[in-house]
This record gives C-alpha cells, sequence and structure tokens, in this order.
C-alpha cells in the first residue's frame, strides 16, 4: 500500500507515514480554521520535495485571492503554474458567466469549468493527464453540495469521489462544518479519511486542534493535537494534547 506524505509538519505520524495512495480524504472546519492552508500546503510540499505536480480546484473564493493568500507563506503557485507543476481550475458553480468575461484578462493560467457541475471531474481529469498531476486538491466541496439538487446530493457526490479515486492521484477535498460539530456530513462517510479541524476556547485564548476521525485500513490517532498557522504554514504538535472538554467555538455559535 503506498503512502503519500502529507507535506504538513507532524501530520504524517497520526497516520502511520502519510495518506494511501489514491484515496479521497477529507479536511473539515470551521471558518478561517485553515482549510486552504492545509490543502495548498500538500501540493506545494508534493512538487517541491516530491516532483509531484498537482491541480488545485478553487470552487467559490476567486483564485487570485487564494494565490495572493498563500503568498503570505512564501508559496509562488504562480510559479508553479508557469512550470506546468500546478494547474488552477476555477469552477465556481454560482458565477460561472461572470468568470468567463475576465478570463482572457486575467494573469493567472486559470481554466474555468465548464457550467455544469457535472463536468467539473472531466476537466480535472484532463488537467490531471496533462501535467500527470499526482495530487489534487479541491476546496471547497461544500458549494459543489449546495449548488447540488437536493435529492441528488448523496449520489452526486459519491459518483465524484469514486470518478477521483479512479485517478492515479491522492485527493484532498476541504469542507465547511456547518451547524454543530457533532453532526456529521455526506461527505465524512463517503470519504476514505476525515480530518477535522477544530478550534476550542480556553482561559479567553484560541486554540486549534486536529482530529484524525477516520482513515480507512489506517491504525491512525485517536486524540487531539495542538497545531498552529504560521509564517511557514501549518504545523501540528503529534506530541501534545488539547482536552477535549474544552468549549468548541463553532459549537457554541452553533447552540445561540
Ligand atoms: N502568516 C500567518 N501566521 C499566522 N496565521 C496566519 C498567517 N497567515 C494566515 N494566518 C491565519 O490563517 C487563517 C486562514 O487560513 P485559511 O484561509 O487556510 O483558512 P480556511 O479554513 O480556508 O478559511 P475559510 O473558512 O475562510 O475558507 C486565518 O485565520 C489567519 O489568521
Ligand atoms: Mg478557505
Amino acid at each position: 500500500m503506498g503512502k503519500v506524505k502529507s507535506a504538513i509538519p507532524g501530520l504524517d505520524e497520526l497516520i502511520e507515514g502519510g495518506y494511501v495512495e489514491n484515496d479521497v480524504i477529507l479536511v473539515t472546519g470551521g471558518p478561517g480554521t485553515g482549510k486552504t492552508t492545509f490543502g495548498v500546503q500538500y501540493l506545494y510540499g508534493g512538487v517541491l520535495n516530491f516532483d509531484e505536480p498537482g491541480v488545485l480546484v478553487v470552487m467559490e473564493e476567486s483564485p487570485s485571492r487564494i494565490i495572493r493568500d498563500m503568498w503570505r507563506f512564501g508559496w509562488d503557485i504562480e510559479k508553479l503554474v508557469s512550470q506546468k507543476k500546478m494547474k488552477i481550475i476555477y469552477a465556481n458553480p454560482f458565477t460561472y458567466t461572470k468568470f468567463v468575461k475576465t478570463l482572457e484578462k486575467s494573469p493567472i493560467n486559470t481554466i474555468a469549468a465548464r457550467k455544469n457541475v457535472g463536468s467539473i471531474f472531466e476537466q480535472i481529469q484532463a488537467e490531471v493527464e496533462a501535467i500527470n498531476a499526482k495530487r489534487i486538491f479541491i476546496d471547497s466541496i461544500t458549494s459543489f453540495k449546495i449548488a447540488t439538487d437536493k435529492s441528488e446530493v448523496r449520489q452526486k457526490i459519491s459518483e465524484f469521489i469514486k470518478n477521483l479515486e479512479y485517478l492515479d492521484c491522492t485527493t484532498l477535498m476541504s469542507s465547511e462544518v456547518q451547524g454543530k460539530q457533532s453532526s456529521f456530513s455526506v461527505e465524512e462517510y463517503l470519504s476514505s479519511g476525515v480530518i477535522r479541524l477544530h478550534v476550542f476556547r480556553v482561559a479567553g485564548n484560541r486554540v486549534k486542534a486536529i482530529e484524525i476521525l477516520k482513515m480507512r485500513g489506517v491504525k491512525h490517532d485517536e486524540t487531539l493535537h495542538p497545531y498552529e498557522i504560521k509564517d511557514k504554514g501549518l504545523i501540528i504538535y503529534p506530541n501534545e494534547t488539547v482536552m477535549n472538554d474544552e468549549v468548541s467555538l463553532f459549537d457554541s455559535a452553533a447552540r445561540k
């Protein structure tokens, strides 16, 4: 069973050395917990450390904003795009038409996905083949879900995940935590692995903690470990733990 390094310091030792090759792993968390950083770090580290090209699928936020935000960590995404080590697919299911009009002026080598949500996979497959990508990050699956008819959500997401598993790639997908953290979403059941980013309020301070909720076929760690977002991205402290009886910031917000 091949393993794929996460490029997040401290994570691989919690999951027996890395993600299982070809799996689709979900990264869930509330607003600002670091989901985008987590996924882009995975792609960026893949190119830099293992020469594995990556495809970034941006679903809602604008790609230029992600490029700008990630620049803060010293990650030059545009350079990787120009070297054909990275491709960006902008697949906003809500503002497709508007995006197409500005596409030609964009300095970024972005590819607009076709209007139909179902065709996003075909676009991903084409770009994966174009640069021989080994890593994919989809940010986030939540808008894909919202743009899909309610009665079809489970089937469409299941189909999407199965298709991704057939590609010769290991995929991360971010997903927003909605409502209480104790309830689970359909994508959490359908993915091979789920990593949750928590924010707790402890004595007036915010404490960030990571939890491996599941990782199929892996004897993974089950405790909460602190993580931080620093100058070079996300870092996990696998030898430290966070008590999980603290108040979750998003749970308490959801109760109001
Ligand atoms: N250089 C830095 N040092 C410390 N923290 C940083 C730094 N740069 C960004 N951050 C923090 O990272 C967080 C944003 O991370 P990111 O955009 O990855 O989160 P997210 O979960 O994707 O957010 P959203 O829910 O908006 O999509 C912010 O809360 C910000 O405070
Ligand atoms: Mg984000």
